[in-house]
């Protein structure tokens, strides 16, 4: 078999095999096929698609390049959750604590931040002496001890995916659906949870950027779970602004401890929610929406959910009264506010932007050796559909490093659309599917 053969019958619009989507998939991990010729299959791949079972087929040839974690010496039904990417998308934070304090068991295996996009594992870093490297051992103890931990990826997981998604993000061939699908099914399938709850996000700050598209990619990814054996489930969601208003990693920790205490409201908390429903549910706690949302209300007024965040930290390493005093995490030096500049509505934001604005004042990586600051990033004080007048705070910065400051103001103000009609409210969760 030769790789310029798969090229060609991609190009011309062909359907691969599952021995020809297996020699490609090796042979990439193996480095017998360089990049250059996956570059070009890829954006074959991108422009002729891929059917179901060519979907299929690469998921299951990218689990089957690395190894499969084993989770059986956890207790109970494990429901792993995935997003497959935004701003200010701190679920996972809030999530893990609700479903564990409500009854669930989540074990979960988080990543970096990947382009504009932050990561869970670097939001919990920024919280002191927490070590998002555990044994499989320690990390059964703690998930069989509090109901939740998050950590990096143990072990040689998806090798595929990591070669694979790094050569896409410089080859234009991220926003595909099968080539997300294989990226993140592969993950959930080789990472051991016996359910998936997805969320698809949609939007100026999604990977796809309109709604049809998402729902594509949850079918796609519904059906090739559910075809595994693993249940799974898919919201999709709205990425067409910030979800929480936290953006940067101390700050998004934050967030997610207010609205685990019950003092702040908002997107993130009711996609949290919903997240959270599904999950316990799937888990076989709850047999209905009502009780399940009943649940996560009472954990979150009794301080349950709150307490679970915390003893997970513990059990990591971490110093857990930051559940009542966030001023131990770290702090920027100075708070700059960023100021509307004429009267309107907030009719829209391009979300890529305003992920690529944090990122510009250090909260994430532009290259891979780049460190993170976890104290920097900005507050947005407005949300689309607010009236502003000229004058009003429309963010508030967390500034260490003044090097790009003013790139990423200029950046986020042409990125936050002030007009004159308030437009129509945009919704939060488009479609379920199951
Ligand atoms: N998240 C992933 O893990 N992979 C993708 O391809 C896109 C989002
Ligand atoms: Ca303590």
């Amino acid at each position: 078999m030769r790789i310029i053969d798969l090229i060609i019958k991609k190009k011309r619009g062909g359907v691969l095999s599952k021995e020809e989507i297996d020699f490609f998939i090796s042979g990439y991990v193996s480095e017998d096929i360089p990049d250059y010729q996956v570059s070009s299959l890829l954006m074959a791949i991108y422009f002729q698609g891929m059917n179901k079972q060519e979907t299929t087929d690469l998921t299951m040839a990218m689990v089957n390049s690395g190894d499969k974690i084993d989770l059986s010496s956890i207790n109970g039904i494990k429901v792993d959750k995935h997003s497959t990417g935004g701003v200010a998308d701190t679920a996972t934070l809030i999530v893990g604590p609700l479903v564990a304090a409500a009854g669930g068991m989540v074990a979960k295996m988080s990543g970096r931040g990947l382009g504009h996009t932050g990561g869970t594992l670097d939001k919990l870093e920024s919280i002191p002496g927490l070590n998002i490297s555990q044994t499989m051992e320690r990390f059964a103890e703690i998930v069989n001890t509090c109901g939740v931990s998050v950590v990096g990826q143990t072990g040689n997981l998806v090798p595929a995916d990591k070669k694979l998604y790094a050569l896409r993000d410089v080859t234009g061939t991220v926003d595909n659906v099968s080539l997300i699908s294989g990226s993140v099914m592969s993950k959930k399938l080789a990472s051991g949870s016996d359910k998936i709850v997805l969320d698809v996000k949609t939007g100026s700050g999604a990977f796809m950027k309109d709604v049809e598209g998402a729902v594509e990619l949850a079918k796609m990814m519904v059906d090739i779970g559910t075809l595994s054996g693993k249940e799974t489930v898919a919201l999709v969601t709205d990425m067409n602004q910030p979800l929480g208003n936290a953006v940067g990693n101390a700050l998004e920790v934050i967030e997610a401890i207010e609205i685990l205490g019950g003092k702040h409201e908002g997107d993130l908390k009711t996609v949290s929610c919903a997240l959270a429903s599904k999950m316990l549910i799937l888990g076989g706690i709850f047999s209905s929406e009502a009780e399940a949302m009943a649940k996560i209300n009472e954990v979150i007024n009794n301080g349950e959910a709150l307490n679970r965040f915390g003893q997970m930290i513990e059990m990591q390493g971490g110093n857990s009264e930051v559940i009542n005093n966030t001023g131990l995490l770290a702090a920027a030096d100075s708070i700059i506010e960023v100021k509307a500049e004429k009267d309107g509505y907030i009719q829209s934001m391009n979300t890529e932007n305003m992920g690529m604005v944090a990122l510009l004042l250090g909260a994430g990586r532009t290259k891979k050796t780049d460190v993170v600051d976890p104290a920097v990033g900005y507050w947005l004080k407005k949300r689309i559909g607010d009236s502003v007048s000229k004058g009003d705070v429309l963010a508030d910065f967390y500034v260490n490093d003044k090097k790009n400051l003013e790139e990423s103001i200029s950046l986020f103000k042409n990125s936050v659309i002030i007009g004159n009609n308030q437009g129509k409210k945009i919704d939060l969760i488009y479609d379920t599917i199951s």
